[in-house]
């Protein structure tokens, strides 16, 4: 039986991640410092383990016994990072160190680090791929490529693997509500007005039931195919402006306005995702209208409570109450 070990098994990936690996027949050991709370449904497979990645000697003790390491843990966006610099690079950056080495002296077979698109920075060219230079504009970005700089020199026989993220959208159990398609949604299903600060900037994304099929690749590939690889995982490029339009055909609602603000921030994110495609056979199945649409159906199910105000769907909110 497989062992996955997971940092940061219980937000926002993890929430729906977790459930398709016991559904796959997994053991899961999810290690988690439980920011946003608990969502996780309790499982004769799943171990929980609430601890710190900073706590050293308690994730080198937690990770004991488990083939395969997924390290998602991470103070995630930039605004929640920049409210505590240092604590965000102590988790971020030194915490890395940490899980690399509980992964080594455990002996875990594969280690799978979930990096981000944004460390590519703005670029020009149309189809970002992996061999791209990193020009990350934040610290968020700059110790995302820093990790994997650490990862790729890492004096190691463990098998690992990248991969960068585009902005995932859709509901999930443990839902963030300040991510690009998510937070146009949401606005447009309680305020009937979403606001767009310019709207022509790209933005990749990729719905959350295709990202949980990218780990379920990344863990079952044969090692020649991940093995000191990184994989860009995106699928539509879309416009702000587009995403708005998809937000208001999808909930078809003709009162739903549109507020453009003229803006100076013209950052424009694209990725290509066809390596991806390419080694491991990967095809995205959902498209951002079915992410919208779980989001839709969520918030007529009652599952979405106080969507503009509740600091559990917001990073930011919940990191001010904590610091
Ligand atoms: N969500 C996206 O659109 C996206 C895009 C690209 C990359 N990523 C990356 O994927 C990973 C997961 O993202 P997410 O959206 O699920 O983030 P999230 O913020 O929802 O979840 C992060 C989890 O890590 C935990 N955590 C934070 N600090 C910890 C610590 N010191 N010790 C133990 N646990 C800790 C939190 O409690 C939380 O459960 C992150 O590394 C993120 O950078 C996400």
């Amino acid at each position: 039986m497989v062992k996955i070990f997971i940092t940061g098994g219980a937000g926002y990936v993890g929430s729906a991640l977790v459930p398709r690996l016991l559904e796959k027949g997994y053991d899961v050991v999810v290690y988690d410092w439980y920011i946003y709370g608990n969502v996780l449904s309790s499982h004769p497979r799943l171990t929980e383990i609430k601890g710190d990645i900073r706590d050293r000697e308690k994730l080198i003790q937690s990770v004991k016994g488990c083939d395969i390491l997924i390290h998602l843990a991470c103070i995630s966006n930039d605004p929640s990072y920049e409210l505590d610099p240092d604590l965000g690079k102590s988790i971020n950056h030194d915490g890395f160190y940490n899980v690399l080495d509980a992964a080594r002296e455990n002996n875990v077979r594969r280690f799978i680090y979930a990096s981000s698109s944004s460390v590519y920075g703005v670029k020009s060219e149309p189809n970002v791929i992996e061999t791209a230079s990193l020009e990350p504009l934040t610290d968020y970005s700059t110790f995302k490529a820093e990790c994997e700089r650490i990862l790729q020199d890492a004096k190691t026989d463990m098998e690992w693997v990248i991969v960068r993220p585009a902005t995932i959208c859709g509901y999930a159990p443990r839902l963030r509500l300040d991510l690009s398609v998510n937070i146009l949604t949401i606005h447009a299903l309680i305020h009937k007005k979403i606001k767009i600060f310019g709207g022509d900037q790209l933005r990749p994304n990729i719905n959350m039931n295709d990202m949980v099929r990218v780990y379920e690749l990344l863990i079952e590939a044969p090692s020649e195919k991940i093995n000191h690889q990184i994989f860009n995982a995106g699928y539509q490029n879309l416009s702000i402006q587009k995403i708005a339009e998809l937000v208001k055909s999808v909930i078809n609602d003709p009162s739903i306005q549109f507020e453009v603000t003229p803006t100076n921030d013209h950052r424009s994110y694209h990725i290509n995702s066809d390596k991806v495609k390419k080694v491991l056979g990967f095809e995205t199945k959902y498209t951002v209208e079915d992410a919208i649409r779980s989001l839709v159906d969520a918030y007529n199910h009652g599952l979405i409570v106080d969507g503009m105000n509740n600091p559990l769907y917001y990073n930011i909110k919940t990191m001010q109450k904590l610091i």
